[in-house]
């Protein structure tokens, strides 16, 4: 659970779509850092935050394997987008270690269904394969890595289990 005064990393944020669900949570007392790749989503969500007025939101142009999470942190977020990086399982090793006791890594993600609906899954990564989406990710699963570097760990599927979320804690 998130409380006013946090600081939240979300890894990659894009055009910051998640802010302003963390800013109430976190109110003006608290700090939003967005890591993307992209410079061209972090411009769209430099426009996002300079249109809402919030000056607690720091951008960080970076490959998620490359940022350095400061210490304390009080939740880490990232949708859709982790399962693109590579090096995801460092990632989530790094953010657990950044964590405040007791306080969450979150990812929520596409994966691969399992059941009959997993033979389709050419045809949905075909639709989607403007979106740097292969089949080569289905085999990446953040959720283990969940599992292996977190406790108290909650897991959830929906839309027919292509889409998960994840969280777990940070020892107290
Ligand atoms: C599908 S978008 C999701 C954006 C946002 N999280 C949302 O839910 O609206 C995926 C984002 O991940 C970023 N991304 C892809 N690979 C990345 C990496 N290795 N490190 C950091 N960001 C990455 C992309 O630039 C893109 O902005």
């Amino acid at each position: 659970m998130l409380r006013s005064g946090d600081t939240v990393v979300e890894i990659g944020c894009g055009t910051g779509l998640n802010f302003a669900l963390i800013q109430e949570k976190i109110g003006p007392e608290g700090r939003i850092i967005g890591v993307d790749l992209s410079p061209e989503m972090l411009a769209q969500a430099a426009g996002r935050v300079q249109r809402m007025g919030w000056t607690n939101v720091e951008l960080v142009q970076a490959a998620a394997a490359d940022y350095s999470f400061p210490r304390n942190v009080g939740g880490i977020l990232s949708t859709f987008a982790l399962t693109l990086e590579p090096e995801f399982d460092a990632v989530i090793e790094r953010g657990a270690q950044a964590l405040a006791p007791g306080r969450r890594w979150v990812v929520l993600d596409l994966r691969l269904p399992k059941g009959w609906l997993r033979h389709l899954a050419p045809l949905f990564v075909f639709l989607v394969r403007p979106f740097a989406v292969s089949l080569e990710l289905t085999k990446r699963h953040p959720w283990e890595s969940i599992g292996r570097h977190l406790g108290d760990t909650t897991y959830e599927e929906g839309y027919f289990g292509m889409v998960y979320i994840a969280s777990g804690s940070a020892p107290t």
